[in-house]
């Protein structure tokens, strides 16, 4: 038996961990532009000769219609439990590009107020390539130190930030290679870097692009403005209408399905800390906004949600055109909490703002794309491992939260494999993921390499 353990492993190969982790950086994974197809699956490839050099049995590259799927393992005994290890090795476009302070696809480390010791700025550094790797890297200090205790495999995909597309097909397809005990994910938070906390929620999403047609062509807006339909003004208002005074969302059928907390539920959440003032601070806006009669943290957790996430028609350009325009569009996203269901609030709202369209203009409603919410016990073998691996590590017992994001896989591990994820990521609000200089702090980093052994150490021995 060596006598060297995970950790000190770890901090013998910090240097190396980051070079590596670097060179994963570098290649632009943006699985949502063709134009980079080369070079997402280049990054297959080096994903999966990193789970070759870490001491994998095996890793290899799953083809689908879309881009590939790495899946790898390492089977010390068949008879022991098997944690199954989820992450996404595309990125999001890194646009806008002149506001990103160093180029997206060369990291570079620099400090900040949060991250004093530094932190790795790159697109992918927290979502989730910086994630990802912590597995691989926590992977290699357990064989090289001889204490794997279970069974580990590897699912690494490229199309999380499109929709996961073909990973529900992969899943139906190789059941019986993708037997395992628990999943285990890093592509969440924690409250700070002093509180630790595990995610045991996460919401599903409905994302619909409108498009209201007036008149068959552009007009003079002079000729005919005031006798006409304008299909901008008209989107504004059918989009403004879908909210209440009280922020309230307005589409027919909306909440039948919201599973509402209990009071005993909600007090229990509001025990993690959250500052208001620096939750508006940290992103220069002076007050909050939000559905009457709940928290902050509530809105963006257990609530549901409409946003417009993009609007445009007419003539943008530099300068002033005087015209109406025969067309307007609008992307839309709702988030979902459990009990609603993504396919059936898509339809809710096309048929809602169908009816609220006025006779003068057309609508079309394309679904785009949609996924699950996810919510996980807290006492169950993978989040008690979960927990006692952060409580060793950090030194204090992690809080569960629910967050606002959504990763529509974890539903269909539960629904096809049977399996329940634990959501133990490392990154913070505030590392900017899908916006211009993403970061992931080297505490954090370092902080996930070193809890991974500690989990699988703990949920060998809770699940034998
Ligand atoms: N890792 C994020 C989701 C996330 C981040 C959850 C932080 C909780 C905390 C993931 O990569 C993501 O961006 N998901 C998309 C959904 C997907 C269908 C495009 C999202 O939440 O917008
Ligand atoms: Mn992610
Ligand atoms: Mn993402």
């Amino acid at each position: 038996m060596s006598q060297t353990s995970p950790t000190q492993y770890i901090s013998q190969h910090k240097e190396r961990f980051l070079n590596e982790l670097f060179e994963l950086l570098r290649v632009p994974s943006i699985s949502a532009d063709s134009a980079y197809n080369a070079d997402v699956r280049k990054t297959a490839e080096m994903v999966a000769q990193s789970l070759r050099d870490a001491g994998a049995d095996s890793a290899e590259l799953c083809e689908t219609s879309g881009h590939p799927i790495v899946f790898g393992q390492k089977i010390i005994d068949p008879s022991k439990p098997t944690v199954l290890v989820y992450g996404h090795y595309d990125v999001q476009p890194p646009d806008p590009m002149d506001l990103w302070n160093s180029p997206p696809f060369e990291p570079v480390i620099q400090k900040t107020e949060i991250h004093p010791e530094g932190a790795i700025f790159a697109r992918g550094a927290c979502d989730d390539k910086g994630q990802f790797f912590m597995h691989v890297k926590a992977l290699e200090a357990m064989v090289k130190t001889d204490s794997l205790p279970c069974n580990v495999k590897f699912i690494i995909e490229g199309e999380e930030e499109v929709g996961s597309v073909h990973l529900d097909g992969f899943l139906e397809a190789n059941k019986d290679r993708l037997a395992a005990d628990v999943v285990l994910v890093s592509d969440t938070g924690i409250i700070s870097n002093d509180v630790p906390s595990i995610t045991v929620g996460l919401r599903g999403l409905s994302y619909v692009e409108v498009e209201v047609t007036g008149p068959n062509r552009d007009l003079h807006s002079g000729l005919y403005g005031g006798a006409v339909p304008n299909p901008i003004n008209i989107l504004c208002e059918m989009i403004a209408s879908l909210k209440d005074e009280n922020q309230h969302i307005t589409v027919d059928g909306f909440y039948d399905d919201v599973m509402e907390l209990s009071d005993a539920e909600r007090a229990e959440l509001a025990k993690a800390p959250f500052n208001l003032d620096h939750f508006k601070k940290s992103i220069a806006i002076s007050a909050e906004e939000g559905e009457k009669g709940y928290t902050v943290p509530e809105r963006v957790s257990i609530r549901p949600t409409l946003d417009v996430n993009g609007i445009w028609g007419g003539y943008t350009g530099e300068g002033a055109k005087t015209v109406i325009a025969s067309k307007a569009f609008a992307k839309i996203s709702m988030r979902l909490v459990p009990g609603q269901k993504s396919d059936k609030i898509a339809e809710l709202f096309k048929a809602h703002f169908t009816k609220i369209a006025p006779a003068s203009v057309k609508v079309n409603v394309k679904l785009m794309h949609g996924g699950e919410g996810y919510v996980t016990p807290s006492d169950f073998p993978g989040y008690i491992a979960a927990s006692k691996a952060m409580e060793a590590s950090f030194g204090k017992k992690p809080v569960p939260v629910r967050s606002g994001g959504s990763i529509p896989i974890c539903a269909s591990f539960e629904g096809i494999l049977g399996l329940k994820t634990v959501l133990m990521g490392f990154g913070l609000d505030s590392d900017a993921i899908h916006s211009p200089n993403e970061h992931y702090g080297l505490f954090n980093y370092y902080k996930g390499i070193e809890t991974i052994p500690h989990f699988f150490a703990h949920f060998a021995e809770l699940a034998k």
